[in-house]
Protein backbone atom coordinates (compact mmCIF):
# COMPACT_ATOMS: atom_id res chain seq x y z
CA UNK A 1 0.00 0.00 0.00
CA UNK A 2 1.27 3.49 -0.58
CA UNK A 3 1.10 5.94 2.05
CA UNK A 4 0.77 9.60 0.48
CA UNK A 5 0.98 12.03 2.99
CA UNK A 6 0.72 15.62 1.64
CA UNK A 7 3.26 18.06 3.99
CA UNK A 8 1.17 21.26 4.11
CA UNK A 9 -2.70 19.71 3.83
CA UNK A 10 -3.35 20.97 7.82
CA UNK A 11 -1.47 24.56 7.20
CA UNK A 12 -3.71 27.16 8.26
CA UNK A 13 -4.26 29.76 4.81
CA UNK A 14 -4.44 32.26 6.97
CA UNK A 15 -0.99 32.05 7.74
CA UNK A 16 0.92 31.05 5.02
CA UNK A 17 4.46 31.84 5.76
CA UNK A 18 6.92 28.32 6.40
CA UNK A 19 8.00 28.66 10.20
CA UNK A 20 11.37 26.68 10.21
CA UNK A 21 13.65 25.37 13.19
CA UNK A 22 17.29 24.84 12.15
CA UNK A 23 19.59 22.37 13.72
CA UNK A 24 23.17 23.20 13.27
CA UNK A 25 26.38 21.94 14.81
CA UNK A 26 28.73 24.17 13.24
CA UNK A 27 29.58 27.14 10.38
CA UNK A 28 25.92 27.65 9.40
CA UNK A 29 26.41 28.58 5.84
CA UNK A 30 23.15 26.73 4.93
CA UNK A 31 21.08 28.05 7.98
CA UNK A 32 22.66 31.51 5.98
CA UNK A 33 21.62 30.35 2.84
CA UNK A 34 17.88 29.72 4.13
CA UNK A 35 17.65 32.74 5.66
CA UNK A 36 19.32 34.49 2.66
CA UNK A 37 16.64 32.66 0.56
CA UNK A 38 14.05 34.06 2.78
CA UNK A 39 15.14 37.35 2.53
CA UNK A 40 14.88 37.36 -1.35
CA UNK A 41 11.82 36.20 -1.48
CA UNK A 42 12.48 32.74 -2.53
CA UNK A 43 11.69 30.84 0.01
CA UNK A 44 8.07 31.85 1.53
CA UNK A 45 9.16 31.00 4.90
CA UNK A 46 10.35 32.31 8.02
CA UNK A 47 13.31 30.99 10.29
CA UNK A 48 11.80 31.41 14.09
CA UNK A 49 15.08 29.09 15.48
CA UNK A 50 18.23 28.09 15.22
CA UNK A 51 19.13 25.42 17.79
CA UNK A 52 22.47 24.16 18.29
CA UNK A 53 24.68 21.20 20.64
CA UNK A 54 27.69 23.14 20.07
CA UNK A 55 28.00 26.62 22.08
CA UNK A 56 30.89 27.36 19.65
CA UNK A 57 28.62 27.14 16.72
CA UNK A 58 29.01 29.95 13.88
CA UNK A 59 25.50 28.97 13.39
CA UNK A 60 24.67 30.73 16.76
CA UNK A 61 26.30 33.78 16.07
CA UNK A 62 25.04 33.84 12.69
CA UNK A 63 21.64 33.75 14.08
CA UNK A 64 21.84 36.24 16.69
CA UNK A 65 23.31 39.00 14.02
CA UNK A 66 19.85 38.18 12.20
CA UNK A 67 18.08 38.71 15.60
CA UNK A 68 16.94 35.13 15.23
CA UNK A 69 16.09 33.22 18.70
CA UNK A 70 19.61 30.75 19.18
CA UNK A 71 19.50 28.52 21.74
CA UNK A 72 22.21 26.19 22.82
CA UNK A 73 20.69 23.25 24.09
CA UNK A 74 23.60 21.41 25.45
CA UNK A 75 22.70 17.56 25.40
CA UNK A 76 25.21 16.67 27.92
CA UNK A 77 22.87 18.26 30.36
CA UNK A 78 20.14 16.00 30.11
CA UNK A 79 20.02 12.34 31.95
CA UNK A 80 18.92 10.69 28.65
CA UNK A 81 18.99 11.23 25.24
CA UNK A 82 15.04 10.82 25.33
CA UNK A 83 14.96 13.72 27.61
CA UNK A 84 17.49 15.80 25.49
CA UNK A 85 14.80 15.13 22.18
CA UNK A 86 11.70 15.76 24.10
CA UNK A 87 13.51 19.37 25.26
CA UNK A 88 14.36 19.83 21.46
CA UNK A 89 10.33 19.42 20.72
CA UNK A 90 9.32 21.56 23.50
CA UNK A 91 11.89 24.60 22.26
CA UNK A 92 10.46 23.62 18.22
CA UNK A 93 7.11 23.85 19.88
CA UNK A 94 7.17 26.88 21.33
CA UNK A 95 8.30 28.66 18.35
CA UNK A 96 5.17 26.75 16.36
CA UNK A 97 7.68 25.11 13.80
CA UNK A 98 5.91 23.44 10.96
CA UNK A 99 9.55 22.05 9.70
CA UNK A 100 12.48 21.15 11.02
CA UNK A 101 15.66 21.77 8.89
CA UNK A 102 18.84 19.72 9.98
CA UNK A 103 22.20 21.71 8.22
CA UNK A 104 25.04 20.32 9.87
CA UNK A 105 23.68 18.91 13.03
CA UNK A 106 26.09 16.03 14.17
CA UNK A 107 24.19 13.89 16.06
CA UNK A 108 20.87 11.09 15.25
CA UNK A 109 18.00 11.98 16.21
CA UNK A 110 16.03 9.59 17.27
CA UNK A 111 12.05 8.18 18.11
CA UNK A 112 11.21 10.56 20.86
CA UNK A 113 12.01 13.31 18.29
CA UNK A 114 10.70 11.80 15.29
CA UNK A 115 7.53 10.89 16.50
CA UNK A 116 6.62 14.60 16.89
CA UNK A 117 8.44 15.53 13.42
CA UNK A 118 7.92 12.70 11.34
CA UNK A 119 7.91 13.89 7.77
CA UNK A 120 8.37 17.34 8.94
CA UNK A 121 11.99 16.76 9.78
CA UNK A 122 14.74 17.57 6.48
CA UNK A 123 18.02 17.03 6.46
CA UNK A 124 21.19 17.67 3.51
CA UNK A 125 23.96 15.68 3.01
CA UNK A 126 26.56 16.24 1.11
CA UNK A 127 26.55 13.35 -1.63
CA UNK A 128 24.45 11.69 -3.97
CA UNK A 129 22.31 9.35 -1.67
CA UNK A 130 22.43 6.42 -1.28
CA UNK A 131 26.23 6.57 -1.73
CA UNK A 132 28.63 8.02 0.90
CA UNK A 133 26.03 8.84 4.12
CA UNK A 134 27.63 9.41 7.06
CA UNK A 135 30.21 11.52 7.70
CA UNK A 136 33.17 12.70 5.43
CA UNK A 137 30.61 11.98 2.77
CA UNK A 138 33.01 14.18 0.02
CA UNK A 139 35.93 12.18 1.15
CA UNK A 140 34.74 9.12 0.65
CA UNK A 141 33.63 9.58 -3.00
CA UNK A 142 36.81 10.40 -3.58
CA UNK A 143 38.23 7.93 -2.21
CA UNK A 144 35.80 5.38 -4.22
CA UNK A 145 36.93 6.97 -7.51
CA UNK A 146 33.00 8.47 -8.34
CA UNK A 147 33.23 10.55 -11.10
CA UNK A 148 30.01 12.63 -10.52
CA UNK A 149 28.84 13.26 -6.75
CA UNK A 150 26.77 16.05 -5.17
CA UNK A 151 23.64 16.72 -2.64
CA UNK A 152 20.76 15.40 -1.18
CA UNK A 153 17.97 16.99 0.67
CA UNK A 154 15.81 14.33 2.29
CA UNK A 155 13.48 13.65 5.12
CA UNK A 156 14.85 12.57 8.14
CA UNK A 157 14.40 8.59 9.89
CA UNK A 158 15.74 6.55 12.30
CA UNK A 159 18.47 5.72 10.11
CA UNK A 160 21.86 7.15 8.78
CA UNK A 161 20.96 9.53 5.75
CA UNK A 162 18.22 7.08 4.96
CA UNK A 163 14.66 8.75 4.73
CA UNK A 164 12.87 9.97 1.54
CA UNK A 165 15.11 11.72 -1.21
CA UNK A 166 12.93 15.39 -2.35
CA UNK A 167 16.21 17.01 -4.32
CA UNK A 168 19.28 15.87 -5.28
CA UNK A 169 21.79 17.92 -7.37
CA UNK A 170 25.16 16.70 -9.39
CA UNK A 171 28.43 17.91 -9.48
CA UNK A 172 31.31 16.41 -11.30
CA UNK A 173 34.45 15.13 -9.71
CA UNK A 174 37.78 16.19 -11.06
CA UNK A 175 41.12 13.87 -10.86
CA UNK A 176 42.71 16.80 -9.38
CA UNK A 177 40.04 17.75 -7.08
CA UNK A 178 41.15 18.13 -2.96
CA UNK A 179 38.74 17.10 -0.57
CA UNK A 180 38.62 21.18 -0.12
CA UNK A 181 37.78 21.93 -3.97
CA UNK A 182 34.64 18.97 -3.90
CA UNK A 183 33.46 20.08 -0.81
CA UNK A 184 33.53 23.27 -1.96
CA UNK A 185 31.76 22.67 -5.38
CA UNK A 186 29.18 20.45 -3.55
CA UNK A 187 28.61 23.24 -0.76
CA UNK A 188 27.59 25.96 -3.23
CA UNK A 189 24.93 23.15 -4.41
CA UNK A 190 23.63 22.60 -1.21
CA UNK A 191 23.03 26.50 -0.87
CA UNK A 192 21.16 26.27 -3.82
CA UNK A 193 19.12 23.12 -3.31
CA UNK A 194 17.97 23.22 0.39
CA UNK A 195 16.00 26.88 0.25
CA UNK A 196 14.48 25.35 -2.69
CA UNK A 197 13.30 22.20 -1.51
CA UNK A 198 12.25 23.84 1.52
CA UNK A 199 9.91 26.38 -1.18
CA UNK A 200 8.72 23.36 -2.61
CA UNK A 201 7.28 21.96 0.71
CA UNK A 202 5.93 25.93 1.19
CA UNK A 203 3.93 25.42 -1.71
CA UNK A 204 2.55 22.46 -0.56
CA UNK A 205 4.23 19.88 -3.43
CA UNK A 206 6.13 17.68 -1.82
CA UNK A 207 3.81 14.60 -1.24
CA UNK A 208 5.71 11.11 0.42
CA UNK A 209 4.40 8.20 -1.29
CA UNK A 210 6.46 5.15 0.01
CA UNK A 211 9.84 5.89 -0.34
CA UNK A 212 9.56 8.24 -2.92
CA UNK A 213 8.59 11.94 -3.44
CA UNK A 214 6.12 13.48 -5.44
CA UNK A 215 7.13 16.45 -6.68
CA UNK A 216 3.46 18.22 -7.45
CA UNK A 217 3.47 19.47 -11.45
CA UNK A 218 7.15 18.03 -11.36
CA UNK A 219 6.50 14.32 -12.53
CA UNK A 220 8.81 14.78 -15.10
CA UNK A 221 10.84 17.42 -13.52
CA UNK A 222 13.24 20.01 -13.86
CA UNK A 223 13.26 20.42 -9.92
CA UNK A 224 16.66 19.01 -9.51
CA UNK A 225 14.88 15.76 -9.94
CA UNK A 226 16.66 15.26 -12.88
CA UNK A 227 20.15 15.41 -14.09
C1 LIG B 1 27.26 20.52 4.90
O1 LIG B 1 28.19 20.01 3.99
C2 LIG B 1 26.07 19.61 5.02
O2 LIG B 1 25.76 18.95 3.83
C3 LIG B 1 26.54 18.61 6.04
O3 LIG B 1 27.30 19.35 6.96
C4 LIG B 1 27.81 20.52 6.31
C5 LIG B 1 27.32 21.68 7.11
O4 LIG B 1 27.84 22.90 6.64
N1 LIG B 1 25.42 17.91 6.62
P1 LIG B 1 27.28 24.27 7.21
O5 LIG B 1 27.37 24.20 8.72
O6 LIG B 1 25.86 24.41 6.73
O7 LIG B 1 28.18 25.33 6.63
Amino acid sequence: MTISHNLMTTRNSQEPKLRLAVLASGRGSNFEAICQAVDEGRLHGQVVLLISDNENAQALERARKRGIKALYINPQSFASRVEYEKALVRACQEVEADIVALAGYMRLLGKTFLDEYHLKTVNIHPALLPAFPGLHAQKQALDYGVRFSGCTVHFVDEGVDTGPIILQAVVPVYFDDTVETLEARILKEEHRIYPKALQLIAEGRVVVEGRRVRIIGDEHGDQDTQP
